[in-house]
């Protein structure tokens, strides 16, 4: 096992994956499981695991070149119905299912692609039509992903009073213009300023900006404006992602198959671009709540979907190549929308592939993930799966120490400044040695 963290994020912006989001690796995952996957899903709940619920919607207007989501654009009213449809039978069919037991579903996730691409009419349809089967009135966190320029007021306002949404994230990316058509995105700065106003006087519990660090015609002029305005609009949280380019983006295609340099800017100015980020949020009163998110208030502010994610809750997984998890089981539903549509025709859960994980790397991938906060509790990982988890990583852990990555403090293991900067790349050394070096994706 490797003990050094990634070479590749110590300098150019290469073609791979960089952030992390479950273990063990996705491209080891098949459809062998899935018959494991569907007993998990008709046997009732270990009771005390909260329970969510994602729903993918796939459209986008226009596909960011930098963007690696399966999304589709260019498509007619007819075929966001038909998928609206199918999304609507196929909540039908979780509704009944023995996993979901009598728990309410704690946090909702609408995520794509661009949910917001949805009408406000699709939308109220749609609502109505889930709350025919399901119910997420009790739910304490109703996350709902929007890209500005797909923004009206009417909208808004649907998502807060139809829909319940209780957290907004909006895709600001970037507030340069230029830099925003460079990259392909959909939207101009001024839709961001008008959406604003709508978004602030719906009056959403919680409400959040995206922006990325690295991306194309970025300079650090353009960064400090980019974190000056964000400051100026005071969101609740702010989350920043450093550009990578997996193997699907129209930049990676670029580079693989027109042997170009790669127009993203390199890993430490990345990071140093999210340093002075986090550095200037922190002066405006923000506090650190992950590698990649800071928050206004912290007492106000929980992150339901992230933090149980994280920490083994139960997912429901709706829409075409959505990633749930069910008593302990990963799956993943079909990802070609055809083949998605024939399941649910058949009354068939669309389930594409699943892995059924160890004990073991159950805890690698709860330690990983939680790792992203900055820090970790020894304690919490002794009580719950019996492991040390200095001792067990004892040589990685001391490695990290003498980088200056990492300190440890009694019981607590704390991710320095520069440790967090690039927690994603510390990540895989806690892999097991079967899945060192594999493709993530
Ligand atoms: C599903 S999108 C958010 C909603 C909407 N589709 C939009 O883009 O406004 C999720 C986020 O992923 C981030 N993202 C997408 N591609 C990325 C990449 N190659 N590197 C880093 N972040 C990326 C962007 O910050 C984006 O806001
Ligand atoms: S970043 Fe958002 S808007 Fe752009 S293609 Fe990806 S999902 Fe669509």
């Amino acid at each position: 096992m490797s003990t050094a963290p990634t070479q590749r994020t110590e300098k150019k912006t290469e073609v791979g994956s960089y952030f992390i989001s479950n273990y063990p690796p996705y491209s080891r995952w098949n459809a062998d499981a899935i018959s494991a996957v569907e007993q998990a899903l008709h046997q009732p709940p270990q009771v005390s695991t909260p329970l969510g619920l994602y729903l993918h919607i796939p459209f986008c207007r226009k596909r960011c070149k930098f963007c690696y989501f399966k999304v589709f654009t260019d498509v007619k009213a007819e075929d966001v119905q038909r998928y609206v449809d199918a999304l609507c039978k196929e909540i039908s069919m979780v509704a009944d299912l023995p996993v979901m037991g009598e728990r309410p579903f704690r946090f909702v996730y609408f995520g794509g692609g661009t949910p917001s691409f949805l009408s406000p009419k699709q939308l109220t349809t749609l609502a109505d039509r889930l709350r025919q089967h399901i119910s997420w009135d009790g739910a304490e966190e109703v996350t709902f992903e929007c890209e500005p320029g797909t923004l009206s007021e009417t909208k808004v306002k649907t998502l807060r009073e139809q829909v319940g949404v209780t957290r907004l994230s909006l895709g600001v990316e970037n507030f340069d213009d230029k830099v925003l058509e460079e990259n392909g995105r959909a939207h101009l700065s001024k839709q961001v300023f008008t959406s604003w106003q709508w978004i602030q006087d719906a009056g959403f519990a919680n409400v959040n900006i995206d922006l990325i660090s690295g991306m194309v015609g970025e300079s650090w002029d353009n960064w400090k404006e980019n974190i000056r305005r964000t400051i100026d609009l005071s969101p609740d949280s702010v989350t920043i992602y450093q550009m990578e380019l997996p193997f699907n983006t129209v930049y990676s295609a670029d580079i693989l198959g027109n042997k170009i340099e790669t127009p993203v800017a390199d890993w430490p100015t990345k990071r140093a671009w999210v340093d002075y980020a986090f550095a200037e949020l922190e002066s405006a009163g923000y506090s650190v709540s992950s590698a990649y998110t800071m928050v206004k208030d912290a007492s106000k502010v929980n992150f339901s979907y992230r933090d149980n994610l994280w920490t083994g809750a139960d997912l429901i997984a709706t829409g075409i190549a959505s990633f749930g998890h069910a008593s302990g089981i990963h799956y993943q539903n079909l990802a070609e929308l055809e083949k998605y549509y024939a399941a649910i025709d058949d009354g068939r859960l669309p389930l594409g592939r699943g892995f059924v994980p160890t004990k073991h790397q159950l805890l690698v991938r709860e330690m990983i993930l939680l790792l992203k906060r900055g820090y970790l509790d020894i304690g919490y990982f002794r009580d719950k799966y019996g492991v040390d988890i200095y001792q067990q990583w004892a040589d990685a852990w001391q490695n990290y120490m003498q980088s200056d990555y990492v300190t440890i403090d009694g019981d607590t293991i704390r991710l320095s400044r520069a440790g967090l900067l690039r927690a994603d790349a510390l990540l895989p050394v806690f892999f097991e040695d079967e899945h060192q070096g594999v493709r993530y994706t």
